[in-house]
């Protein structure tokens, strides 16, 4: 706990001594995008670098030797130097002034402040202890009958605060310490009359709240019955900001092992998953999380994993940070408790097993808020259904992705049976379709590598088709736009592979001449027939051409992106390849079809 310099000094080390720079002056550095960089590591011979900084969370690990940590560790290592001399090696090469003497008055005043308090909370925290485990008391027992065992007790550091006035008080003055500097910790109160001090934590648990690097900034204490408040914490104070305080960040940010933190709503929440070894958990004490969480969680995690209660407030309370970690370009995930459960009650009741299993099914946010408003509505009935589209449509449209869009709205028509085209009008309004596939079926044996690609229409109304033959007749019937329409068109942007074929055929053959054509296709006769009978009498054809070209482009592209969406239907029921080659493949092709999209939309302008 603490360190032998005061944390002001080392923040300002570590501030003027950004370790990308530093390692820079002993190592080839190269960027590997966003705030990653990598290098061959200097601990270890090697080949290819496996050596990464991280510039955002100002750290270093090698992921060949393992070696890692911060810019004082790796001075400490580069140089041979202890912890001490690292420090002063990078104060002095910053012209940082290490004795506090030295330091303006104002800062040497607040961080003798600060050692002084953390000095207090860290008494009061031994104290409230040594309470908890020698003293006659009901508070461990309490304890013990939620579940807890004295080793997890010891960590947590957890105590209890006798149901006196000035138990504490007369300890710490006893100690020495001042009456002001008690109360500017939040640990007693002036009672009204403003003569006399008591006890704020009177016949309480106590949970110290650490900051990152274990010093005591502050306390929760709960009641051992009913009583209300439940939970009474010390007010803001000098050490103890509660929006940027994450409850158990210093015992889980060495449990990081995947780049992804837990997050729960409370105490107890964070201290019974530990116990069950998912130690990478963390509090934002009480419900709400504030950007300043999202930023402190950032330098630690890549993902968070919400885990709060499943009654109504916890859900609410989803929403919010949701949307905070988003803005904090947090990744984020859900995972859904059984309703008016919370973790702490979910894995005394079930085990870690089951918590486990409910980690792997932990859902998307957008995966989340469907489910919410899924449960709000009542789709059994029109009205219920009605509803819930109309908010599906909002979630929806938060989606930027327009593959992915559809990849939702194509699930919730197999689920819950509303029709895509319904969804897409709430997503877009009346004059929004984009249901594209709309009345197509389309062969499946063919593949996508195939030269040309048969998409089969069960009608023969459909535009493109009528459009398709058009084209087809006016390039028969009227050689000189025939030059026009080449550059504009190949064989494979018509979607049938029967007038591909016949387009193919007039290209190569340069003619006009109809007859020629059925001796050489006799097999397409029937197709060659109706293109001949196609009216293209009433056409402008130069003025229409482009329109049609567009279409059947478009068409074209519309039917490879479906395809495309197959494949990853497919990949996603598939159980030969594990997860991690699975979601490779699927961006892969969800790049693919992202692309293809674009190239729809230019197309459109
Ligand atoms: N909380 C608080 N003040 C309150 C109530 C709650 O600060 N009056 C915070 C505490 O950090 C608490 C968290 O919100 O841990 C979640 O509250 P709640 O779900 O009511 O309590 P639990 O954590 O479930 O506590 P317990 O299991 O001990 O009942
Ligand atoms: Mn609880």
């Amino acid at each position: 706990m603490g360190s032998f310099f005061p944390e002001e000094i080392l923040d300002e080390i570590k501030d003027h001594n950004r370790i990308v720079e530093v390692i820079s002056q002993y190592i080839q550095v190269k960027s590997s995008g966003g705030a990653t960089y990598k290098a061959l590591c200097p601990f270890h011979s090697e080949r290819t670098p496996s050596f990464v900084i991280n510039d955002q969370k100002q750290i270093y690990k090698c992921f060949g030797c393992g070696e890692g940590g911060d810019v004082i560790h790796f001075i400490m290592k580069i140089e041979n130097l202890d912890f001490i001399d690292a420090v002063k090696f990078l104060a002095e090469k910053s012209n940082i002034p290490l004795e506090i003497e030295n330091h303006s008055k104002e800062m040497k005043k607040e961080i003798q402040q600060k050692m002084l308090y953390y000095e207090i909370n860290k008494k009061a925290a031994i104290f409230y202890y040594n309470n908890l485990i020698r003293g006659q008391n009901p508070a461990l027992g309490y304890l013990l009958n939620r579940g807890l065992t004295t080793k997890i007790i010891k960590s947590f550091g957890i105590g209890y605060s006798y149901n006196t006035w000035n138990e504490l008080l007369n300890y710490l003055v006893k100690d020495g310490y001042q009456l002001k500097d008690i109360e500017k910790c939040g640990l007693i109160l002036p009672n009204k009359e403003n003569t006399d001090h008591y006890d704020r934590f009177r016949n309480r648990v106590i949970f110290p709240i650490f900051d990152i690097r274990g010093n005591v900034i502050g306390f929760g204490g709960r009641v051992l019955d009913n009583g209300l408040p439940k939970y009474l914490n010390s007010p803001e104070t000098i050490l103890f900001n509660k929006s940027n305080t994450i409850y158990g960040l210093n015992f889980s940010r060495k449990h990081i092992t995947d780049g992804k933190i837990i997050l729960v709503e409370g105490y107890m929440d964070v201290i019974a998953l530990y116990q069950e070894g998912f130690k990478n958990v963390v509090a934002a004490l009480g419900t709400s999380l504030t950007k300043s969480h999202a930023q402190l969680l950032k330098k630690y995690c890549n993902e968070v994993i919400i885990c709060f209660d499943g009654d109504e407030a916890g859900v609410k309370a989803t929403i919010r940070s949701i949307d905070i970690l988003k803005e904090a370009e947090l990744n984020c995930k859900i995972l859904l408790l059984p309703p008016n459960q919370d973790p702490d009650d979910f894995i005394k009741e079930k085990g870690k097993y089951a918590f486990d299993e409910y980690l792997d099914k932990a859902v998307s946010p957008i995966d989340y808020k469907i489910i919410q408003a899924k449960n709000k509505h009542n789709l059994a009935l029109p009205e219920g259904k009605i509803e819930f589209v109309k908010e599906l449509a909002a979630i929806l449209k938060q989606i930027k992705s327009p593959v992915e869009r559809e990849v939702y709205v194509q699930k919730i028509e197999n689920e819950i049976g509303v029709s895509k085209q319904a969804i897409h009008m709430e997503i877009y309004g009346n004059k929004g379709t984009i249901s594209y596939e709309k009345n197509l079926k389309y062969s499946s044996n063919n593949k996508r590598d195939n030269k040309y690609i048969e998409a089969v229409p069960p009608a023969e109304q459909n535009g493109h088709i009528m459009a398709e033959k058009k084209l087809i007749k006016t390039m028969l019937v009227k050689p000189d736009i025939l030059t026009l329409i080449i550059k504009k068109i190949k064989p494979e942007d018509f979607s049938r592979g029967n007038h591909q074929l016949i387009v193919e055929y007039i290209l190569n053959h340069n003619i006009g001449d109809q007859n020629q054509l059925v001796k050489d296709l006799p097999h397409l006769e029937k197709d060659i027939e109706d293109i001949l009978t196609t009216d293209i009498e009433h056409l402008d054809v130069t003025k229409i051409l482009e329109k049609y070209i567009v279409n059947l482009k478009r068409f074209k592209l519309m039917y490879q992106a479906k395809m495309l969406q197959q494949e990853q239907k497919k990949l996603m029921e598939n159980n030969i390849l594990n997860k991690e080659e699975v979601e490779k493949e699927l961006l892969k092709i969800g790049m693919e079809i992202m692309k293809i999209n674009i190239e729809i939309q230019r197309l459109q302008f």
